[in-house]
């Protein structure tokens, strides 16, 4: 989704701009620009594509000057394009403007703007703010932007630039992320933390109805509306710049596989009493008499987010015996849900910005239903606006095929339903004892995995010339398959599909030809007939067929074309590893595809626009 850069100081604004998108990237874009203030006059250069392509204009013809914002922008109203690209201006160029959202009531505005004779050089619903923000100047460039807001609707990040006031710059937030970051002599703006991090660690993060006037010297906070000054303490970023760098690795995604052990280990410290081996979040401090009153959970995401709340379910209604819907945010948000205040109502995601996730968390609130989330992002507008949050402690996910954010989350859904049963009554001490040991034994499960990564290599490279592929699973494993399906797809851009492995003989099975490659999941014991069962179904229509099971399970392979056995555990707790060796398969066949893995086609990492 579109990124934010903006810097006001001495250094070269030109190089900051570009190298912040550039940390930007893995939001997902498709064209970029930025606009310098050169003391006089605002100076645009854009380009449709990828920052190579701005970079190498803006080598032909530097900008020099010492306040500037850039944006990457990622197609919503009008294709990408030159024209399309961010900073907007109006027709003198007295007003640059860099926009991420939507505004939803652009088509009157434009009418009106061009009925009054403003040129529009773009088909973008952005446009229609650098042209208002001309229309309505009145000398002070705040209260401007104040009767500019006044007329918006819809979320909006913005970054402005005015010829008018060559030593500030500006930033409003209203249902889009957007960060200030304080530096020494200069000040920044931007969607994302990791873009100012080689700078400053110390951000302010905008709440929505807020505007951040900067100098060099100064951050100002105001309330949008009233103009009524605001005051906050800095938030100190404390992960390291090279949590989001690559550290060697060829991609984000490859680094990001690679550090799930390690973020699992953190996501569960701190969460495990040690004497007692009981699951404690001191985040969440519920009561008995709390817990015991929600009849219902309800958990809401999207993608990848969606495919851990599926296991969610699982867990905690296998360990509390409560009913549990899992739904897609964006059709929650415009059913008529049954959620009142006996719901828990669970918000599942990784940016915390997801702009249909947090209009569903925010439907459950008015429906008095209590709410948590599960982020990771600390700050993020999920996580402020949930009763309660548990942070996933995964570090910056960069890629925007998500890995690690996804195996931290289905962890955080496992202890949650240890301490809801806990809670509940409904787990023994020995029973809780033995699930600890066992997740407490995950991480380094998963190393072995990883450490085994040759074979699952071959494999990946040996599927990218398929048409579809197929990911089957009984029970849990069908929600594996569905995520592991979403990583193939993401990233080869190959069809995929995944299926409860009874369900394909109603249809789907049509399907199947020769060499299909097939990907079954066997890793829930009680299953294992019913499975050999359905691999006999597609290894007859000359399917090829890779198991991927429990180590010792040495009877699937006489029914499978290869195998990938992962190390035992619990049958509720199996998703994690069995995971790995998909999101491993679906980044060697995008490898072998010459694909640009980190950034796929068409996608945002964090999409902030319904
Ligand atoms: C985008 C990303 C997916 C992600 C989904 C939900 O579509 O490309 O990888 O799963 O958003 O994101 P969230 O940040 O809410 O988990």
């Amino acid at each position: 989704m579109c990124g934010i850069m903006g810097y006001i100081g001495q250094q070269h604004t030109q190089e900051i701009l570009t190298n912040g998108l550039k940390k930007l990237e893995y939001r997902g874009y498709d064209s970029v620009g930025v606009a310098i203030h050169d003391g006089e006059e605002v100076h645009v250069t854009k380009a449709e594509g990828r920052l190579d392509n701005l970079a190498s204009r803006l080598q032909d013809a530097p900008l020099q000057g010492s306040i500037g914002i850039g944006h990457t922008r990622w197609a919503t109203h009008g294709r990408p394009s030159d024209e399309n690209s961010h900073p907007h201006t109006d027709d003198e160029t007295e007003f640059a403007v860099v926009h991420n959202g939507i505004i939803e009531n652009y088509i009157e505005l434009k009418d009106e703007l061009v009925a009054e004779g403003a040129t529009f050089t773009s088909e973008t619903d952005s446009e229609v703010i650098a042209h208002l923000l001309t229309k309505l100047y009145d000398g002070d460039v705040v209260s401007t932007i104040q009767k500019v807001v006044e007329k918006l609707d819809g979320a909006y990040a913005l970054g402005v630039v005015s010829r008018h006031t060559p030593g500030k710059l500006y930033a409003v937030r209203q249902a889009s992320p957007l960060i200030i970051g304080s530096g020494n002599g200069e000040n920044f703006i931007s969607s994302d933390i990791p873009a100012v991090l080689e700078h400053t660690r110390d951000v302010y993060i905008l709440e929505d109805g807020e505007m951040a006037v900067l100098t060099e010297e100064s951050i100002s906070l105001m309330d949008v509306t009233t103009g009524k000054s605001i005051s906050r303490d800095l938030f100190r970023v404390d992960w390291d710049m090279e949590q989001a760098e690559k550290n060697g690795f060829d991609h984000f995604m490859l680094k990001e596989i690679f550090e799930q052990p390690k973020a699992l280990e953190k996501t569960m410290a701190g969460r495990v009493d040690k004497e007692t081996n009981e699951v404690d979040f001191p985040e969440l401090a519920w009561t008995e008499e709390q817990v015991a009153k929600w009849d219902k959970v309800h958990i809401v995401a999207c993608g990848t987010a969606y495919h851990a709340g599926l296991l969610g379910k699982a867990a905690i209604e296998e360990l509390t015996r409560t009913p549990v819907d899992v739904e897609v945010a964006s059709e929650f948000r415009y059913r008529n849900p049954i959620v009142n205040e006996n719901t828990l109502v669970i918000a599942v995601s990784q940016s915390g910005e997801t702009a249909d996730t947090l209009a569903a968390l925010r439907q459950s609130k008015e429906l008095g239903a209590k709410t948590l989330s599960i982020t990771n992002v600390v700050g993020s507008s999920i996580s402020r606006e949930a009763d309660n949050v548990i942070l996933t402690l995964a570090g910056p996910e960069i890629a925007v095929a998500s890995t690690k954010a996804y195996t931290t989350q289905v962890l955080s859904f496992y202890l949650l339903g240890i301490y809801l049963a806990q809670k509940k009554k409904q787990i023994t001490p020995e029973q809780n004892a033995q699930y600890m040991a066992a997740l407490q034994e995950v991480p380094e499960q998963m190393e072995e995995i990883l450490f085994h990564n040759d074979e699952i290599k071959e494999y990946g490279e040996s599927i990218k010339d398929a048409k579809s592929v197929f990911f089957l699973g009984r029970g849990i494993d069908t929600a594996v398959a569905l995520e592991g399906s979403l990583k193939l797809k993401e990233i080869s851009y190959i069809h995929s599909e995944a299926y409860a492995a009874g369900e394909l003989k109603h249809g789907t099975l049509a399907l199947i030809e020769e060499g299909t490659p097939i990907i079954s999941l066997l890793t829930q014991e009680k299953l294992y007939d019913k499975m050999l069962g359905n691999i006999k179904e597609v290894s007859a229509r000359g399917a090829n067929v890779l198991g991927v099971t429990m180590r010792g399970n040495v009877k699937v392979t006489q029914y499978v074309d290869e195998t990938c056995f992962i190390p035992e555990t619990y049958s509720l707790f199996t998703p994690l590893l069995s995971v790995l060796p998909l999101q491993l398969i679906s980044y060697y066949t995008s490898l072998a595809l010459g694909n640009d893995v980190d950034k796929p086609r068409n996608l945002a990492k964090s999409v902030t626009v319904e």
